[in-house]
């Protein structure tokens, strides 16, 4: 069943859990999640960045794909396809007229006012459609950021301000992650969480859920977090099956076998994220 993300994540905000957001690159991996998060009875959120939906084709083909495997798998979870750092307003109404049921406006890089004002655009324009709208504040770098003073720490009077005036159903607020490997220990600003958990009223995103500890992870969830993105992670377990696969198995050329060869070790991390962020059987 296609849900919006604000519909799911509300729900895990009052309950005190956090609904996975899984990137997805293509037709088996949108399969392997989906099939895990059924097994678990958990919501799920489909993230799709703007290179992987060039990459499977179009918008369009994403939903199409994710659509045609809710039906033809009887898919009962609620399911959200999310634009994941969408980079312009353009590409949200794309993602939106193709039916994506989430957007995320990443307009993190300008200053605060140039953000706020692409955000409220995408904001407009998605409740006509009633398409949920994540905004980042601050900055969530990439593991080149992670041993470094660069990280751009979201600052808590400009979160509030970019969620008062855009009317925004997420913040992603930086706050110490970022995507991919981190180099030394991820640092994340709790008090800051917390924080900015009772000022806004809406749930917080974590970006880049790789690499961070456990603990970490739950603590996160109880100052405030209702969405964790992962995507990283889901690449290592699934190249490395086929790295082994591939090297054990020379003379195989079938690329079902060789691309289903990642489906158990992506589907075993796919559900003990689940169990960790505590989104299993809330449904
Ligand atoms: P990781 O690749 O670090 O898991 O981050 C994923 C993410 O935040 C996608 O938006």
């Amino acid at each position: 069943m296609l849900e919006n993300a604000k519909q799911m994540i509300e729900k895990a905000k009052e309950r005190k859990y956090a609904v996975p957001h899984f990137n997805i690159n293509n037709l088996e991996w949108t399969r392997y999640i989906l099939e895990a998060s059924e097994e678990l009875k958990s919501p799920v959120i489909l993230g799709v960045s703007e290179g992987a939906t060039k990459y499977m084709g179009g918008y369009n083909v994403v939903v199409n794909i994710v659509k045609g495997l809710i039906k033809d798998l009887k898919i009962t979870i609620p399911v959200c396809i999310h634009l994941d750092h969408g980079s312009s307003v353009e590409s949200c109404i794309n993602a939106i007229n193709a039916g994506f049921t989430s957007v995320m406006i990443d307009a993190s890089k300008y200053s605060l006012e140039e953000n706020i004002s692409l955000t409220k655009k995408v904001v407009n324009y998605a409740k006509k459609y009633n398409v949920t709208v994540e905004a980042e504040i601050g900055h969530i770098g990439g593991s080149e950021d992670s041993n470094s003073s660069n990280i751009a720490y979201a600052n808590v009077d400009d979160v509030i301000k970019l969620v008062e005036e855009t009317n925004i159903d997420l913040v992603a607020p930086a706050l110490g992650s970022v995507h991919g490997i981190y180099k030394g220990d991820p640092k994340l600003d709790f008090i800051k969480m917390e924080e900015i958990k009772n000022k806004v009223n809406i749930p917080l995103v974590l970006h880049g859920g790789t690499g961070i500890y456990d603990y970490q992870i739950k603590k996160a969830i109880e100052c405030g977090i209702s969405k964790i993105n992962i995507n990283t992670e889901l690449q290592i377990a699934w190249s490395g099956a086929i790295k082994n696969y591939i090297s054990e198995n020379q003379n195989v050329y079938d690329p079902r076998k060789i691309i289903g060869s990642g489906k158990q070790a992506m589907q075993n991390k796919i559900k003990e994220k689940i169990e960790l962020f505590g989104s299993n059987n809330k449904y």
